[in-house]
């Protein structure tokens, strides 16, 4: 059934191509407090980025980065091959320690770092500077070389970033596999990218916990040819096998490495990292970052959507060095710009559901950077979490990874911000680089649940089916022009490249998101297009269900999935989580959604459910639900953080008569 075809047979009105149901009037221009101090209070980025773009990256590029080389061109595009600044050289770890040592700024803490137990770093320029030094000498020694590719599954511990950041000084590409995947997705990994070593702990700190890593490390090893070394950061004290002549203590090979080891310049265009999306099927991707335009991209997006005050922000990203978040938004866009971050090594509850509000408290962390599915779970837990801490140090919030709510959103807004800091809802993916529609905190009037607008530098666009532009309404978000952070290919795989991301609509790339526009331009996410329902041949975003479901007092977490139904196509199944001592019954919730956005978007059934099944980044597996609401075999769970919860649903669903 083609939507928009079908749509049209089904109804005289024309249709949208995603139904845009919501509406969300509340708006948040920024406080004058807010834009005395701001980087940008007016549309000049936005005026200076429409006129010529290569010219406004080529500014950015020229003020935010240094260079050892200059470009001869800014940008050689050859869809869907861009090729920027070809001809410039420069090191990336010169561009994170370098520059700030030499600027007297050797001193300043980079990094206080919070291991779980309680345990902390502070460490500052210089010290990252040498640390990282002595590691490339480590590496070299090791025999890895310019090119090579080593792997990198570690706790958030300051040595992953070290490591990262050794890796770009010596011209040597890393690739990091969050420490939460198993040892089978490690070895995967390691094949595709035919690593030469391997760095890890024996442990890291979860829960309480040590979790172990080395044992998973070894077993992944007994598969990878290639690797010849692996490297063993002591951190949990677990007991560990080392084997002779492959394995080596990081400590043992850092003990009386030389701190002299100069950042050798690297071609614009030489391959930085690659990074495996965890897709829910197929196998990963590995998604290919270069040097000089992806450095631009992440430090002029933190510098700007951040609205940094390098002087006296403290940052915090909450997302794991693992996740493309961690990349952009702990090591590289933080250290280029020469800012003091917070790096956090645990769980948000442990030992206290305040862990995270104690932590800003005591470093005075000003910028805070999570996800929504963790506001969602704040929000569980209660705003009296948030209440037992002084957190008037943050004058800034920013979100990624999902839609919003409006809800969660304004609990956000109130809870966290005290009603008095902007929200930057970013929205990007691990093949954008770094973050593409967000606001600028103290130009944009926000909306709570709206991305808002293309950074400047930017051009996205709806289209419908037939890839014709939709100037108000429901589409597919497009991006009609190259920028610099973007991906560069698909290790290995450069059909797939061309078949994923540009071939079903000419000339764009599309990576699988539906989006609305408002009357006033704001673009709203509405997840992704395989996540779209449609219900009597009317699509309906599993997002507007959601924030109507979590609309409710009574609901703290909703996830939405299409159930195949006789009668209507598809029909709206939901599981929702309740507020901690909230009690609401199912025919409440599905008259609600009613009211809220239409009787269309009822839910056939609603279950109350303790929890959702999440990946270990936390995105809700809805291909899961569907399954359990469809009645099937349940398929590949390996990605789940918790697996049990699917057996718990499936028990519901068996138990349940349809009404
Ligand atoms: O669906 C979008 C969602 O996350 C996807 C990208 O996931 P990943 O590559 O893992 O990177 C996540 C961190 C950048 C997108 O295709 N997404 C990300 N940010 C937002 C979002 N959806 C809505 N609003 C956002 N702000």
């Amino acid at each position: 059934r083609a939507g928009l075809a079908y749509d049209r047979t089904m109804s005289d009105e024309p249709h949208d191509t995603i139904d845009a149901l919501s509406s969300e009037n509340r708006t948040f221009p920024p406080s004058a407090t807010f834009k005395a101090d701001s980087l940008v209070v007016d549309t000049s980025l936005y005026d200076e980025a429409n006129e010529d773009d290569e010219a406004f990256w080529a500014r950015q590029a020229t003020e935010l980065v240094d260079w050892s080389e200059p470009w001869d061109t800014v940008l050689d595009w050859q869809l869907p091959y861009a090729k920027w600044f070809e001809g410039a050289t420069l090191n990336v770890a010169h561009n994170c320690l370098d520059r700030h040592v030499a600027a007297g700024k050797g001193g300043k803490v980079a990094i206080h770092w919070e291991g779980e137990p309680g345990d902390t770093r502070k460490i500052t320029y210089q010290d990252l500077l040498d640390e990282v030094s002595q590691f490339s000498n480590v590496l070299k020694g090791l025999g890895v070389d310019k090119g090579d590719r080593v792997n990198i599954y570690l706790p958030m511990i300051p040595e992953a970033a070290v490591a990262m950041l050794a890796c770009a000084r010596i011209g040597a590409a890393h690739s990091v596999v969050f420490g939460g995947f198993s040892s089978q997705s490690l070895s995967d990994r390691i094949n595709d990218a035919e690593a030469k070593v391997l760095i890890t702990a024996d442990g890291g700190y979860r829960r309480g916990e040590v979790f172990p890593l080395k044992p998973a490390a070894d077993e992944a090893c007994e598969s990878t040819p290639t690797i010849e070394h692996m490297i063993v950061v002591k951190r949990g004290g677990n007991d560990v096998t080392m084997v002779e002549g492959r394995d080596h203590w990081y400590h043992d090979l850092m003990d009386g490495a030389s701190t002299d080891c100069p950042a050798e310049p690297m071609e614009a265009e030489h391959l930085l990292f690659l990074l495996y999306t965890s897709g829910t099927t197929g196998k990963p991707k590995g998604i290919m970052h270069t040097t000089g335009g992806y450095l631009t991209q992440v430090t002029y997006t933190h510098k700007y959507v951040f609205d940094l005050q390098p002087e006296t922000d403290v940052f915090w990203c909450t997302a794991d060095v693992g996740w493309i978040t961690g990349h952009s938004y702990i090591v590289y866009g933080p250290l280029s710009n020469g800012c003091t971050q917070v790096m956090y090594e645990g769980v948000p509850n442990h030992p206290g559901n305040d862990r995270f509000w104690e932590i800003v408290e005591k470093y005075g962390v000003t910028i805070f950077y999570t996800a929504p599915t963790a506001i969602r779970t704040f929000m569980k837990w209660g705003a009296d979490e948030p209440a037992k801490h002084d957190l008037s140090s943050l004058r800034l919030l920013g979100t990624v990874g999902e839609p919003i709510n409006p809800e969660a959103w304004m609990w956000y807004h109130e809870h966290i911000g005290g009603e008095r800091c902007p929200i930057v809802d970013t929205w990007w993916q691990t093949e954008t680089g770094g973050i593409m529609i967000s606001p600028l905190p103290g130009a944009t009037t926000t909306k709570p649940g709206s991305a808002t607008f293309p950074l400047p530098g930017v051009t996205a666009e709806l289209v419908d089916d037939e890839a014709q532009p939709v100037p108000v309404g429901g589409g597919y978000l497009t991006l009609t022009r190259p920028w610099p952070g973007m991906l560069r290919g698909i290790w290995g795989d450069p059909d797939r490249y061309r078949e994923t991301y540009w071939s079903r609509f000419e000339g764009r790339y599309f990576a699988g998101d539906g989006a609305k526009l408002d009357d006033a331009g704001y673009l709203w996410l509405l997840g992704r297009v395989d996540d779209v329902m449609n219900v009597s041949g009317h699509r309906i975003s599993t997002t507007e269900v959601e924030s109507a479901l979590v609309s409710h007092p009574a609901v703290a977490e909703a996830a939405v999935v299409g159930a195949t139904d006789a009668t209507t196509g598809q029909a709206v199944i939901a599981y929702v989580i309740l507020r901690g001592g909230a009690d609401v019954g199912e025919q409440d919730l599905r008259a609600h959604v009613a009211s809220e956005i239409g009787a269309i978007a009822k839910p056939r059934k609603v279950f109350i459910t303790p929890d959702l099944p999440k990946t270990r980044s936390g995105k809700i597996m809805r291909r899961l639900l569907r399954d359990v609401a469809e009645g099937r075999l349940i398929g590949d769970t390996t990605t789940l953080a918790d697996a049990s919860i699917v057996d718990e649903l499936q028990a519901k669903a068996a138990a349940s008569t349809d009404d």
